[in-house]
């Protein structure tokens, strides 16, 4: 089977390591990346033999790709994804898929009105460790749960959810509370179920 012929949009943190993880994969090849900084659309397309674009449409028009990942700040999500869905691409979107849920609803209907393949990128979902965590607790090893409790500390200012700002990884006295993002494997079976029983029970 030919490898699927895969755009890049957006190289910074995690684009960029998505394009390192794909490298080596013969299901795909990353044919081309995007970024509106142009030496790191370069830097990153040298390093795995990829075009380089400073602009995301021209990869999607020009990059001879049937697929993208778009890894762009969060408001640019939907509106690229709707860009390669009507030209035929494929998408894959880093979470989120939109800053609204209308704007979500258009992307996925517009990918089903032309064929288009949607995804986004739920990893933790193929994370072995929380199919161990479900089956405990479908098993009822953990008893009934009343409330789950998640720290992360990866902060990500306002400004990143609403158009530009960088994620931050904080050290761990100063975690915040965000969206959930850890290896559970990491952690004791003990501490988990305590964790999952948790002390709210309304
Ligand atoms: N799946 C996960 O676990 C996970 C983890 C972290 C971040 N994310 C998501 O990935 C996305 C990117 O996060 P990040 O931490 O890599 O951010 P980042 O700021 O490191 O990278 C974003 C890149 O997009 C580029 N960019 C901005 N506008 C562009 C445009 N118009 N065209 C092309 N490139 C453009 C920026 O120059 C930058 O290099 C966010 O939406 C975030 O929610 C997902």
């Amino acid at each position: 089977m030919e490898p699927l012929k895969l755009g890049m949009i957006g190289v910074g943190q995690m684009g960029s390591a998505h394009t390192r993880t794909m490298a080596p994969l013969e299901e795909v090849r990353v044919v081309a990346v995007a970024d509106v900084d142009a030496a790191r659309a370069r830097a990153v397309g040298e390093a795995v033999g990829a075009r380089a674009f400073a602009d995301a449409h021209a990869l999607i028009r020009r990059g001879g790709v049937e697929a993208v990942l778009i890894a762009t700040p969060h408001t640019l999500h939907a509106p690229l994804a709707l860009y390669a869905a009507k030209r035929g691409v494929h998408v894959l979107s880093e979470k989120p898929l939109a800053i609204s849920a209308a704007a979500a609803d258009r992307v996925i209907a517009t990918c089903r009105d032309h064929g288009i393949l949607l995804g986004v990128m739920f990893q933790q979902r193929t994370d072995p460790s929380w199919g161990t965590i479900k089956r405990l607790v479908e098993g009822g090893a953990v008893g009934a749960v009343y409330r789950l409790s998640l720290v992360t500390t990866a902060y990500r200012p306002q400004a990143c959810r609403v158009g530009g700002g960088r994620a931050v990884a904080l050290p761990p006295s100063a975690r915040s509370n965000g969206s959930c993002s850890f290896p559970a494997s990491r952690f004791p079976p003990l501490l988990l179920s305590g964790v999952i029983r948790g002390r709210d029970r309304e």
